[in-house]
């Protein structure tokens, strides 16, 4: 743990912080090498890591000029639920490897810039203590399966009950990325301080010498969409998918919303990067449910592309693990904020009065009209 790391950057470093990239500087400088290489790193050469980012650069978008836009709103609404802006915070892992106070900071960095955080499974907190940390404020939960299901079943339960409105299964973590950044620095999971993996080794998981998520289930098929819906009666979203064919399977199972993406890059190096894959997935889903995506969002120009492709919202990651590292809730919530303020200067400068007047027609393919 490097709970002293939080309290290192000043702040003025924090007040001239003006885009995310500043915030990854500040975060690296914060982080010790270990935590960092987790945070940052991706799967293999990183070419998937790399190409998220870069997929940005292959579409150009098509503003729409003399469009009154003297009230413009960067508000929004997933799966029902209101949300400042189409920007929401991806599930991560182990937050206390970035700042003492982990998924606490998190959830109300979140709230305070009025959206909407998934906790992980691995989380360094429980459901039930990131909901009393920003009461009221809207909240998913990610799943992992635990080859022990009762592991699984009782985080599911706690963060239900705590008032979370979704459960997101993570469908492309069968088995672990093979990540050399982390093998490098020698980054060990946070197990004594992860609740469910403590659990699953109270219940003696037999992973026993092995990395901790060899304790998750590697056999999950699409039957358990369905399964999960209907046990628990809430909407299911399956997040890691980039295929015309896994988005037909996943409306076909009853899915409510799917999550473009390959996972920051950290699983299937050689991946197709998540807004390339961004429009099969929402021909195939044909508005049968919502399609959100993740990978590489780091400009408001990139949340306005992803709106113009056809996504309803964007997540992300690394981001807001910046913003956490730096500053805690307040660099979360600043993270936040710089992303609403540039996705609202998008909106203006497409022609667009809100996410909803975002369509495809502004936005187009390099060398295509
Ligand atoms: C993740 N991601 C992730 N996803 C998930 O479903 N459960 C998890 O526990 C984690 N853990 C995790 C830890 C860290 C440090 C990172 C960076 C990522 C993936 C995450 O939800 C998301 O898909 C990517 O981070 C999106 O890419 P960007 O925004 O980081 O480029
Ligand atoms: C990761 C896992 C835990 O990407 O989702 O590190």
């Amino acid at each position: 743990m490097n709970s002293a790391h939080g309290e290192a950057v000043g702040s003025a470093a924090m007040e001239n912080l003006l885009t995310v990239d500043d915030a990854e500087r500040l975060a690296e400088k914060t982080l010790p090498p270990d935590a960092w290489s987790y945070v940052q790193g991706g799967a293999g050469d990183e070419r998937t890591l790399r190409w998220n980012r870069e997929a940005f650069s292959q579409f150009r978008l098509r503003p729409r000029v003399l469009v009154d836009v003297s009230a413009v709103t960067t508000e929004t609404t997933v799966l029902g639920t209101p949300v400042s802006m189409p920007v929401l915070v991806a599930p991560m892992a182990f937050q206390q490897i970035a700042h003492e106070e982990g998924e606490l900071a998190m959830a109300r960095g979140a709230a305070a810039a009025s959206t909407l955080m998934c906790l992980s499974t691995v989380a360094t907190a429980t459901p039930r203590d990131v909901a009393a940390a920003a009461p009221g404020a809207p909240r998913w939960l990610q799943i992992y399966v635990f080859r022990d299901r009762e592991v699984s079943d009782q985080v599911i339960a706690e963060a239900l009950e705590a008032g979370f409105s979704a459960l997101v299964l993570t469908a492309d973590l069968p088995v672990y990325g093979i990540r050399h950044r982390e093998a490098r620095t020698g980054f060990e999971a946070p197990e004594g301080v992860v609740p469910a993996i403590v659990a699953a080794r109270a219940r003696g998981g037999d992973a026993e010498g092995h990395h901790s998520l060899d304790l998750l289930e590697s056999g999950l098929e699409w039957d358990y969409v369905a399964e999960l819906r209907e046990r628990w009666n809430v909407p299911v979203i399956v997040k890691g998918l980039v295929t015309a064919e896994d988005a037909e399977l996943a409306c076909a199972h009853g899915a409510a919303g799917v999550v473009v993406s390959n996972h920051g890059g950290r699983q299937l190096d050689g991946a197709i990067a998540s807004l390339e894959a961004l429009p099969e997935v929402v021909d195939a889903v044909a508005g049968r449910a919502e399609v959100y995506l993740d990978g590489g969002v780091r400009r408001g120009t990139d949340v306005v592309m992803a709106l113009a492709l056809g996504a309803r919202a964007v997540l992300v990651g690394r981001p807001a693990m910046y913003g956490l590292a730096f500053g805690g809730e307040k660099g979360v919530r600043q993270v936040l904020e710089i992303l609403r303020d540039e996705t609202e200067n998008a909106l203006a400068l497409l022609g667009c009065r809100s996410p909803a007047e975002v369509t495809r027609a502004h936005v187009s393919t390099i060398g295509s009209p």
